[in-house]
């Protein structure tokens, strides 16, 4: 009782906040956790995160809805940087950051190899969503809570930073969950995702902090380990997946063309980029043992890949036009995916990037686009060129060094892209695609929301990608 009423007692100089805004001086006062408690928590949410990390990662190519594909692509990246700042708190606490690769209890890893493995759209939804994100929460919750907020202030900033995020991530997946999971769906998967509570709650919760089972639940979808599928999968939305039948490089580097019909085929390459996200994630999947500023710095290459796909049906959107009459092809992720290994992948999409860094590439788009005078296809190819430089930066950390010199990697890359014939007369003899020109009726969609009259050499273009690697040899397709 002296010790309460003399801290009761205990006034800051003028009143100010004390403790730096921390925490009130109760509120500090109590043991908390103490390093090796707090660690061992920390070391769970690290668990979680990167198996969130690798799931949602695991899940992009497959995936066929596209709101779903652009936001696992998001959440793929929220998760490695979330991952990077506890590793780096973890490395501060008298501690060898060794311990992080290792399991932390079976029964954790079994409710994630489960999630990783869920058979349908509906259930891997309603078990990131409804389970292991409000189960990560919960933990943050309670670390914020147990903790000595001054003592252990470094841990509680990365706590906070997470919930922030994952509040955003549990907002996102509940509206998606009501969407796309009816109380049926729910009502037969209850079985399964009961079983994943029931993991959780085995491991002692997700922070170890309550009562841990010496029994393993049974596994269900993860009694055969979990294979990657390559195969990248798109919505009914996308139609015509194998059509090159719009050179979009060629109208758009053709001083003959007005600059406002350019901007569609700029709106169109950037909606486009959904297909970086499908291919990189199967590199992050494949490759195994890197240091964890790999997986992080290739998740922020493949959101912003997935980002500027978005950007794209903005545009089409703010323009009055339906993006889905453009044929947004899956021909260089399915081909990639299927018959390279994940470092020709690499080679492939350093060479596709550095070649956007000249001065045909990313400033060029951008001139258009300022010159276009629409404001926003000024800011989408401003950005656009920020980030793809920076993909040139990550590609000269992580890919160049598994090759050699700079001059080396880029003529692998050169040598991989070329490995990949071109598909045009075989998709068509399949009878996959007839290549149709789906130009003419996007630009007149456009015309008529601008109030012009489509201008007739723009109009009568119909250059396809046959006999034509996407970069022309000169200029770049994806990207
Ligand atoms: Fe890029
Ligand atoms: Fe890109
Ligand atoms: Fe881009």
């Amino acid at each position: 009782m002296t010790a309460l009423r003399s801290m009761d007692a205990y006034r800051s100089y003028r009143g100010l906040p004390p403790l730096a805004g921390l925490a009130t001086i109760t509120e500090a006062s109590r043991q908390g956790l103490g390093i090796e408690a707090c660690v061992t928590r920390l070391k769970r949410y690290h668990y979680a995160l990167v198996r969130l990390h690798e799931i949602f990662t695991a899940r992009i190519t497959a995936e066929p809805i596209y709101e779903l594909k652009t936001a696992f692509s998001h959440q793929a990246y929220l998760c490695a940087e979330h991952v990077e700042a506890i590793r780096t708190r973890v490395g501060e606490m008298r501690e060898p950051p060794l311990g992080l690769e290792v399991v932390p209890d079976p029964n954790l890893e079994i409710a994630f190899d489960e999630i990783l493995a869920a058979p349908t759209t509906e259930e891997l939804v309603v078990a990131i969503y409804d389970v292991a994100l409000p189960a990560l929460d919960a933990a943050l919750s309670r670390h914020l809570a147990d903790t000595n907020p001054l003592a252990d202030a470094p841990s509680v900033r990365v706590c906070r930073f997470a919930r922030l995020e994952l509040a955003d991530m549990i907002a996102f997946g509940r509206e998606a969950v009501a969407c796309l999971v009816g109380d049926d769906a729910k009502l037969r998967m209850r079985p399964w995702s009961e079983r994943l509570t029931a993991a959780f709650a085995a491991a002692g919760g997700l922070d170890g902090t309550g009562t841990v089972s010496p029994e393993r639940v049974p596994r269900l979808y993860s009694a055969k380990p979990f294979v990657y599928d390559p195969v990248p999968q798109r919505d009914e939305r996308f139609t015509d997946l194998y059509n090159q039948g719009v050179n979009a490089e060629a109208f758009l580097y053709d001083p003959a063309f007005p600059d406002r019909a350019k901007t569609l085929m700029m709106l169109y390459k950037r909606i486009r980029e959904i297909d970086v996200p499908e291919m990189m994630a199967s590199i992050i999947v494949e490759t195994k043992g890197k240091p964890w500023r790999y997986y992080r710095d290739m998740s922020r290459q493949l959101w912003d890949e997935a980002r500027h796909a978005m950007m794209g049906e903005v545009g089409f959107i703010a323009n009055g036009v339906d993006w889905s009459l453009a044929r947004i092809t899956f021909n260089w992720s399915l081909r990639l995916n299927t018959e390279c290994t994940p470092i020709e992948r690499h080679a492939v999409l350093y060479f596709i990037e550095q070649g956007l860094m000249s001065k045909t590439g990313k400033r060029y788009e951008w001139e258009t686009g300022v010159r276009s005078g629409d404001p926003l296809m000024a800011t989408i190819q401003d950005y656009d060129w920020a980030d793809e430089v920076l993909h040139a930066a990550i590609g000269r950390e992580w890919y160049i060094p598994q090759i050699g010199r700079w001059k080396e990697a880029l003529e692998y890359g050169d040598q991989c892209w070329s490995k990949i014939v071109s598909n045009w007369t075989s998709v068509r003899n399949q009878g996959l695609t007839d290549h149709e020109n789906w130009w003419p009726e996007l630009y007149r969609q456009a015309c008529a929301s601008w109030g012009v009259e489509p201008e007739p050499a723009a109009l009568a273009f119909h250059q396809t990608y046959e006999n034509t690697r996407a970069d022309l040899k000169v200029v770049s397709a994806s990207g």
